[in-house]
């Protein structure tokens, strides 16, 4: 690890443009340009002893790193500090004025929902390698592990860059006021699985589908939020967003690579997982990522501070289309196992056969397929008419004489559509308790 200074901008790792040049992906490529910086000693050996403690293998990945990764340059622990797209505010009410480069300039609600939406993302990031880490060792391959081992030191990494938006700037303290910075990074510092900010990290993995398939969905959500962060009113945190999207980018192309290889080792009956456990999987975390937008309703506030380009509603559609769509490329592997001489076209039109009709066909029952559960299934927050209704893997409200089933029956469902370890647990647990007290109560809304 190098020795914890501030350092001046690595000028040299700032990758040279073409001048006026237009062509697609440039803008990305512009967004990948950065260069390094170090936050102050404290927090700096701060984050080194939480990775020591709770992230101990990431020596075993720097001396790997060559012989698997050897393309990347080595990994470091670092802010990367990226280009602006516009020097001026992109979205909401301060439209065309200059981006804020002081945290002190946003004043009350903003300052303050800033400082939450840094706080959430870097606690996500901590909780997502204690997560991994439960079951890093149950990788059934070498390339999984080291992938995972990969995705981990780069979620710390991001959290380093949340502290380094924190620790850059000196307004986060305000004149009679607690220092905000220092309050947030020691409050994340002290999280652990149970106490992160939101419920996704706080679900602990039980066997490796959960490493891939929070990698293929949950990291999905973590795409989206950065995409929407990149007009980030607070010039800090737009900087921040393009290296951490190119990092998020090998996460999400891992789960989808390892998710394939799994189905067509279950269509094969050579890997360790059934089609059944893995679509098991899926029904726990896509729910969770859903509701990781917030209420589908809201969001108008972080758009109307130019912290976002997108409303929660807006976004959470687009992230359950992509979902479907991944699914829908892993469905097409699952049947070209079962049918080898298939074209990739052709798998897919029979998917969506298959999907659309619900029939057999050239063999292939629906129940060989994965599908994404409907956004309504098994949801704890969001609208109030969605948040803990008994919602079927389809969007269907599960009715009985006219009403909504009762919470005892809809448990019953969940338990045949979600994995027994998951549904013996302390997450699930949960949710059943709040199902019951809504049911009691009548059901009150959950704001979010
Ligand atoms: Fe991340
Ligand atoms: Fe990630």
């Amino acid at each position: 690890m190098r020795a914890p200074s501030r350092l001046f901008p690595n000028v040299n790792q700032i990758q040279m443009l073409r001048p006026g040049s237009t062509r697609p992906g440039d803008e990305e490529a512009i967004l990948a340009a950065y260069s390094t910086e170090q936050i102050a000693p404290r927090y700096h050996e701060a984050i080194v002893a939480w990775q020591k403690k709770n992230f101990p293998e990431l020596d075993f990945l720097e001396k790997n790193w060559g012989t698997y990764f050897g393309k990347q340059a080595p990994y470091q622990l670092v802010a990367k500090v990226g280009k602006l797209q516009t020097e001026t505010i992109q979205y909401g009410r301060f439209l065309g004025k200059p981006k804020f480069e002081k945290a002190g300039e946003m004043t009350g609600n903003m300052f303050y929902s800033a400082r939450d939406i840094i706080r959430a993302q870097a606690s996500t990031e901590l909780g997502s390698i204690e997560q991994h880490r439960l079951t890093l060792e149950t990788a059934p391959t070498d390339e999984m592990k080291l992938s995972v081992l990969r995705i981990m030191a780069e979620e710390l990494r991001h959290a380093y860059q949340m502290f380094w938006v924190l620790d850059q700037d000196s307004s986060w303290k305000k004149p009679g006021h607690p220092d905000i910075a220092s309050d947030t990074m020691d409050e994340l510092l002290a999280m652990h699985l149970g106490t992160h900010v939101l419920d996704a990290f706080n679900i602990p993995f039980y066997n490796f589908l959960d490493n891939i398939v929070f990698a293929t969905f949950i990291d999905l959500v973590g795409k989206y939020q950065l995409e929407m962060q990149k007009v980030f009113s607070y010039a800090p945190m737009a900087r921040s967003m393009g290296p951490m999207l190119s990092e998020e980018g090998f996460h999400i192309g891992s789960g989808r690579s390892f998710l394939r290889e799994l189905a067509v080792g279950a269509v094969n009956q050579t890997g360790r997982f059934s089609l059944e456990q893995i679509q098991k999987t899926i029904n726990i975390w896509v729910p969770r990522g859903a509701e990781m937008f917030g209420n589908e309703r809201g969001g108008e506030t972080a758009v109307a501070f130019g912290f976002k380009d997108r409303n929660n509603g807006t976004a959470q559609s687009e992230y359950l289309a992509e979902c479907r769509e991944v699914v829908e490329l892993t469905n097409v592997a699952i049947v070209q196992a079962m049918l080898p001489d298939t074209s990739a076209p052709d798998a897919r039109v029979l998917v969506r056969t298959i999907q659309d009709t619900g029939d057999v066909q050239r063999g292939i029952r629906p129940e060989d397929l994965l599908f994404i559960p409907h956004g309504n299934f098994f949801r704890k927050r969001g609208l109030e008419e969605v948040a803990y209704q008994p919602f079927d893997v389809h969007g269907n409200l599960l009715t009985e004489n006219g009403k909504p089933i009762p919470a005892a029956i809809y448990l019953d469902y969940l338990k045949k559509n979600l994995p027994d370890y998951f549904v013996g647990d302390a997450e699930f647990a949960k949710y059943q308790a709040g199902l019951l007290e809504h049911e009691a109560t009548g059901g009150r809304p959950h704001a979010w």
